[in-house]
């Protein structure tokens, strides 16, 4: 880019040099040296007037435009008028433009700074909305302490009385639903603590094989009476370090989904780990439902649960796989599922193996 002030001075030289030049040619020339000398005379105040008109077109033209433009270009960047470059000018096209200049990014500023107070409130508002929520669930789970107490107590008839065929459905009912309303609780409460970045975490060693075995032994129970095989498919024999009940938490997640999703005697749940370079990858495969493409990128959302024919009606609040995500990323990794629709699910999960800046208990 060219400065419109090189142009102007190149132009009015380049002119003025050559009207003197005609004006020296003609005097040297003259066959009368009186009218050469006025050609002269005439050349140089000619050339000097456009030097002078083009240092005052300077003055009073191009040296507001250029403050203009870098006070432009200023406020592109940072958004703020500071008025550095303040412009005088006698113009009234330059004068005009200068002043609506001012007036637009005032407006501007304003609207950033109205923007930035709204955002702020709004950031406030879920913020509280997150507290309070997690208040409420908090004092929710104390009330269910002694109703599930109680609840034990008279199914174990012993302790308080007998209870008919009719009378004990009906506690046994009561516990069902208090046992889904404490999950419920807990499942918002770790979601709420996810949101508000108040999620703890330990770090210890932990055996893969070890884990593995443990979880399938605590499924097996409720897998055997659906008749639903569970394996477990694991070469990998190493030690990580990374928060032990967190990766149970998530596994368990993914079983109970895989375990909702396949049919009972053909059901097939794999879990496993493989060993990568710096992470661990774990997964739960599944030969179910499936999950549509379009699901896909849904279903790691709070509160999302795909509604078709297909799936069982089932419990559930949709939070277990956002929970999923939450730990995974809060511990260093990251969760992501492949699936084919009436083939299968499965859920891939990523840990660091080494010890990672976590939301440390300690
Ligand atoms: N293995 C799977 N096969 C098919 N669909 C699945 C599978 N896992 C999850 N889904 C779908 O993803 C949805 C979200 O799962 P998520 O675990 O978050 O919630 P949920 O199981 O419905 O409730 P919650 O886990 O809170 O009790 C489920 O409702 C289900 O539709
Ligand atoms: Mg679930």
């Amino acid at each position: 880019m060219i400065p419109i002030k090189r142009i102007l001075f190149l132009v009015s030289g380049v002119s003025s040099f050559i009207i003197f030049y005609m004006g020296l040619v003609n005097y040297l020339t003259a066959v009368e040296p009186a009218t050469g000398m006025i050609l002269l005379v005439f050349a140089t105040v000619v050339a000097s007037g456009t030097l002078l008109s083009t240092v005052y077109i300077s003055k009073s033209i191009t040296t507001p435009i250029e403050k203009l433009a870098q006070n432009m270009t200023e406020f592109s960047k940072t958004n703020k008028i500071r008025d550095k470059k303040p412009i005088n000018t006698n113009i009234k096209e330059i004068y005009e433009l200068n002043e609506n200049f001012k007036s637009m990014g005032q407006k501007v500023e304003e609207t950033i700074s109205v923007q930035k107070e709204y955002v702020e409130k709004l950031k406030g508002i879920d913020r509280k909305k997150a507290e309070f929520a997690s208040m409420v669930s908090h004092e929710l789970k104390t009330p269910l302490v002694p109703i599930l107490g109680y609840v034990q107590m008279l199914q174990k008839q012993e302790l308080m009385g007998e209870l008919n065929k009719q009378q004990l459905d009906a506690v046994d009912e009561i516990y069902l639903s208090a046992l889904k309303l404490q999950k419920l609780i807990g499942d918002i409460l770790t979601t709420q603590k996810l949101d508000l970045g108040k999620l703890e975490f330990n770090q210890e060693d932990i055996d893969i094989t070890k884990l593995l075995n443990s979880i399938i032994k605590d499924f097996t129970p409720i897998t055997s009476q659906k008749n639903i095989h569970i394996v477990k498919n694991n070469t990998e024999n190493i030690i990580i370090f990374s928060d032990k009940d967190r990766i149970h938490q998530v596994f368990s997640n993914l079983i109970k989904n895989a375990i909702d999703f396949v049919e009972s005697e053909k059901g097939q749940i794999t879990i496993g780990a493989k060993n990568e370079k710096e992470f661990i990858k774990f997964f739960v495969k599944d030969n179910g439902v499936g999950i549509s493409d379009t699901n896909q990128k849904e279903i790691f959302k709070k509160f999302y649960q795909i509604d078709t024919s297909t799936s069982r009606k089932r419990n559930g609040s949709g939070l277990g796989l956002a929970i999923c995500k939450g730990i995974t990323e809060g511990l260093g990794g990251k969760i992501w599922v492949e699936s084919k629709e009436h083939v299968g699910t499965t859920f891939y999960f990523e840990i660091p193996k080494q010890s990672i800046k976590v939301n440390s208990k300690k």
